[in-house]
């Protein structure tokens, strides 16, 4: 595991699947009656959230006081940000309070990256813009692989917006380094410039992208990153891109249904499709609080590494 965690971009395989096998530990942790854990005591993680955010920063959070941490939250909307304080006097100040720890929320590609090269904090990436949400990554790794353990030659369709969304960047990634074998599924207008080079099949055709897929992760439309018209209209997506039953029934029968949340019910998935047996929604959810808190005692100081 590197210092911070910015992204899954240069990872290993080997490495990703050492985060997964300690975040079984914990995933165990959190069916006992008694969910704490003394871990993190001590330490202080400040969770820096710029944009909204209910299950990254809920689960951090969740993740953090199961682990004993002290915690305090930061929301742009009600901090001197609205002052115009810029985001490295914000984090130093934060780092006066000799915070250990920071996850940063923010629309901005590099973020996390410039407040890791400029503070001392350790810095973990929850969603820096269009770039990369690397536990959002993790913890559908985690899911797919209480289905399936083996990654290698795994069918994995993503459908959905992939010129705006970190989630589909960080599973690239992440799912190349595993040796799955990838399906990206967009509109082309919605696909970013230079895709081919990312090492995966692209296909703009969705019932050819799903047929014989084990996994399909379904993103959202990422409207409030869409600076043009790149659909006409959500209604014409739901029904030409939004994954139905009859496209879940052309994927292998031994399949899983994943979203990363929050869901926009009617357009990129329909309501029975969210809610069938093989949904694995809500697990995913369950397991990013695992997989956080794996990652969480993987990049902790010890005693010393931060503010000597
Ligand atoms: N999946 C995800 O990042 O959801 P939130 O925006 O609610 O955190």
């Amino acid at each position: 595991m590197k210092e911070h965690l910015l992204g899954l971009e240069g990872y290993t395989g080997d490495e990703i699947l050492e985060i997964l096998e300690l975040s079984k530990t914990f995933r165990q942790v959190l069916d006992r009656d008694v969910k704490r854990l003394p871990t993190l005591k001590g330490i202080t993680v400040a969770n820096l959230f710029f944009e909204p955010s209910t299950r990254t920063r809920m689960s951090f959070e969740l993740a953090e006081k199961r682990l004993s941490a002290d915690v305090i939250n930061f929301s742009a909307s009600t901090s001197s940000v609205k002052k115009g304080e810029n985001l490295r006097d914000t984090v130093d100040n934060i780092g006066a309070m000799k915070v250990d720890m920071t996850v940063i929320r923010h629309g901005a590609v590099g973020s996390a990256q410039f407040i890791a090269k400029h503070c001392k904090t350790v810095v973990i990436n929850a969603g820096d813009g269009a770039h990369e949400h690397p536990t959002q990554a993790l913890l559908d790794f985690y899911t797919i692989r209480e289905h399936f353990p083996d990654f290698k030659g795994l069918k994995v369709c993503i459908v959905g917006d992939a010129l705006h969304s970190r989630v589909i960047r960080s599973n690239v990634f992440g799912l190349k380094a595993l040796g799955a074998d990838v399906t990206l599924c967009a509109p082309s207008t919605l696909l970013p410039m230079g895709v081919e080079s990312w090492g995966v099949k692209v296909n703009c055709d969705i019932e050819e992208a799903i047929r014989g897929a084990n996994v399909v992760n379904i993103m959202r439309l990422q409207l409030e990153r869409q600076t043009a018209g790149y659909i006409p209209s959500l209604r014409e997506y739901g029904i030409v891109w939004g994954i139905n039953s009859e496209l879940v029934d052309l994927m292998d029968k031994d399949h899983i249904i994943m979203h990363p949340g929050p869901m926009n019910r009617g357009v990129e998935i329909t309501q029975d499709v969210a809610d069938a047996p093989e949904s694995v929604i809500l697990p995913q959810v369950t397991n990013g609080v695992a997989v956080r808190m794996a990652i969480l005692y993987l990049l902790a100081p010890r005693s010393g590494d931060i503010h000597e």
